[in-house]
């Protein structure tokens, strides 16, 4: 009998794990507002599909954000939903999920010299691009142009992909002596206290005759701006962001930032869970663009974003349903 009921347990925890299948969400950080937002959806439509998921969040700290995905596949998740926080650092913690054959994805950004099955994100070349495009069709052509740039967090590869698509619509105009590049940082860990020491130095260096600051991201763009209201320059410099956070969408509304880059996150939430449920149940979605993480070609997913500034906000991140009307008053 034991051995009969042993049978019907262990064929029940292999029906279980097909139809129910279990999820392993590693995260980064639920620093930045967005990454609540990712959470929320992801589980909202994983549990829809009849999926559970088991959520971890490792403050921006490698060594807890291996122990994290160590500990999911040792309870035995049918896949895993990594944002790394480090686009390298996670190569090991891939390592025992393939000896495990437990299946990865890679949320929003990349894990490097991994063996991974997909990667799910946004176009981030083309953030970068929008980001850049914007400040540059707003900056004076009578005179040489000066503007900071602020990247991101360096250990994120979706970083150098922003800076990537800045440096294509910036490059031809810093060639052609259009426009001049006074001071330049790597913003660690996209803290914003970082956004605001490097804007600082910028002000410090090269005075206060700056057009614009190219930023990466909403939450170093508010340390920029932060450092800017502090020498009474808010709203008279063009600040760029991405994610439109809703303190970011006040401050498009209020002047002190021009525009932010939105990306919908429930489109790339609703797809990956889609995605992880399939091949938690062994199904290969068809995915047809690829990019290559140093080790293969991972099948991957750019969502599409959309450039926001104060003429199209409500048409887009409000009627979206991303911000409330009156949320941004
Ligand atoms: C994401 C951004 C986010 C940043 C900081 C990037 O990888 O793509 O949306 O602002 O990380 O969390």
């Amino acid at each position: 009998l034991a051995t009969v009921l042993l049978l019907l347990a262990f064929a029940s925890t292999v029906f279980a794990s097909k139809d129910k299948p279990v999820i392993g969400l590693s995260l980064d950080t639920l620093k930045e507002e967005r990454w609540q937002h990712d959470r929320d959806t992801f589980i909202a439509a994983a549990e829809k599909l009849g999926a559970t998921v088991i959520v971890q969040s490792a403050n921006s700290d490698d060594t807890r954000q291996v122990r994290d995905v160590e500990s999911l596949i040792s309870r035995g998740v049918d896949v895993l939903v990594i944002v790394p926080h480090n686009g390298s650092a996670m190569t090991r913690a891939v390592k025992s999920a393939n000896e495990a054959h437990i299946p990865v994805i890679a949320y929003d950004r990349l894990i490097l010299n991994a063996n991974i099955d997909y990667y799910l994100t946004f176009d981030n070349v083309k953030v970068g691009e929008a980001q850049a495009s914007y400040a540059v069709s707003h900056l004076p052509t009578d005179r040489k142009a000066r503007i900071v740039r602020i990247y991101g967090a360096p250990t994120d590869n979706n970083a150098k992909m922003f800076k990537q698509g800045q440096d294509n619509i910036l490059n031809p105009f810093i060639k052609a002596g259009q426009i001049e590049v006074v001071h330049e940082d790597w913003a660690a860990d996209w803290k914003p206290e970082n956004g605001k020491k490097i804007m600082n130095a910028a002000i410090t260096k090269s005075g206060r005759n700056i057009d614009a600051v190219v930023v990466s991201n909403d939450g170093t763009a508010g340390g920029a701006i932060q450092a800017l209201i502090e020498e009474g320059l808010a709203g008279k410099v063009l600040v760029t962001g991405q994610d439109a956070d809703l303190a970011a969408c006040q401050r498009i509304i209020r002047g002190t930032q021009a525009m932010t880059v939105y990306k919908p996150l429930k489109n790339l939430a609703t797809l990956a869970a889609g995605v992880a449920v399939d091949v938690a149940k062994g199904q290969k979605p068809a995915v047809t663009s690829s990019l290559d993480n140093g080790t293969k070609l991972v099948p991957s997913i750019f969502e599409k974003v959309i450039s926001v500034d104060k003429a199209n906000l409500a048409a887009t991140v409000i009627a979206d349903g991303y911000h409330t009307a009156e949320e941004l008053k």
